[in-house]
């Protein structure tokens, strides 16, 4: 018999400052920099995102969002056997972000590690963990994307410190008879590198280069909508379907723009994309299972439906998951 791998889970968690469009713009105005609330609606669709605290870290958001996971799923943390974590703002530079949280949920043995492929990461890292599932060496992971991305905004730069915020979401990955995730895609050119990344690193126990996140936002912008639609056909073709038979596309939570534009180029009408930039911003690798909890908390997404989950993000990196709920 085939083992595939199914989510038979999903939660999430976002630090409980939330900050208004309103908010950021007095806030940055008091520093001398520039910016509207009609500005960021209308070029990027985000209302409010959520910051955490100083002493909040990844693994903390995403302990949370793997504890509700893990209740939805009815699993426990000693039957967990995988733990992948998506970040890009991990707690240390070592270890991961995987074994700080592992231990946090009090899981001891068990493979944990980081990928770090930026806002890409949350398909990265299920992409993994349907592989390792449907090998044979793992059979319960929990696959979580986390992220503190306001520790490495510049507010000084209003064409990037509002677009970004913080927060968590996880899914349980279950081997299963049935599927699950029907197929997977991805990709990367690291050409790209100098549109979108944060340059800086540590050495001799100072920090070398710009520790905070530089963007060409027009370049990402015209990329983006490029490869997301080339890697959800690929998606589409590798697992027999069409768009048509989509029920949920889940995109990352950059810019509802892309998000808008990626749909109509695959004819899903707007009824059928999970929009939650709105009220998280961007939060990088944590944004897809963020939207995924969302939706399947508020009853939107059902058990049994389609859906298509696909990032992009620094790398450059790209790709996609269908799977049926
Ligand atoms: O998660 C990784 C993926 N990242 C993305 O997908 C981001 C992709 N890029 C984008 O979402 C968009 O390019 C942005 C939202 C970043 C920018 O939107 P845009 O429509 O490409 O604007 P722009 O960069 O062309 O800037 C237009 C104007 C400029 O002024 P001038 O030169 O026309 O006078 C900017 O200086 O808007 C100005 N501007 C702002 N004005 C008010 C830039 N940021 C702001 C701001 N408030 N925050």
């Amino acid at each position: 018999m085939t083992r595939y791998s199914r989510i038979t889970g999903t939660g999430s968690f976002l630090p409980p400052r939330r900050v208004t469009n309103a908010d950021l713009v007095a806030e940055l105005a008091a520093k001398g920099v520039e910016t509207t609330d009609d500005w960021i609606v209308e070029r990027t669709g985000i209302r409010a995102r959520h910051f955490a605290g100083p002493d909040v870290t990844s693994s903390d958001l995403g302990a949370q969002a793997a504890l509700h996971a893990m209740s939805a799923a009815g699993v426990s943390a000693g039957e967990i056997d995988l733990i992948i974590v998506a970040t890009s703002t991990p707690d240390m530079i070592f270890p991961s972000a995987a074994c700080i949280l592992q231990n946090k949920l009090g899981i001891a043995g068990c493979p944990a590690f980081d990928v770090q492929a930026v806002c890409s990461g949350f398909v990265y890292a299920l992409t993994i963990a349907d592989s390792m599932i449907k090998t044979g060496s793992a059979s319960k992971a929990l696959v979580i994307g986390a992220e503190v991305f306001s520790r490495i905004l510049d507010f000084n730069d209003r064409t990037t410190c509002v677009l970004f915020g913080d927060g968590a979401g996880a899914v349980v990955l279950e081997a299963s008879d049935l599927p699950g995730i029907l197929a997977c895609d991805l990709h990367a050119d690291g050409k790209h590198v100098g549109i979108l990344c944060v340059p800086g690193t540590v050495a001799g126990g100072r920090v070398l280069g710009d520790p905070l996140l530089k963007m060409d936002g027009q370049a990402v912008f015209k990329l983006a909508v490029g490869v997301l639609h080339d890697t959800a056909l690929a998606t589409l073709e590798k697992a027999g379907r069409t768009a048509a038979d989509i029920d949920w596309l889940i995109p990352h939570q950059a810019n509802i723009r892309i998000m808008q534009s990626t749909a109509r180029k695959l004819k899903i009408p707007h009824e059928k994309v999970v929009v939650t930039v709105d009220q998280h911003g961007n939060t990088s690798a944590a944004s897809i299972p963020l939207a995924l909890d969302a939706a399947v908390r508020a009853g939107t997404i059902r058990p049994g439906e389609t859906l298509l989950l696909e990032g992009v993000g620094g790398g450059f990196t790209w790709g996609a998951v269908l799977l049926d709920f």
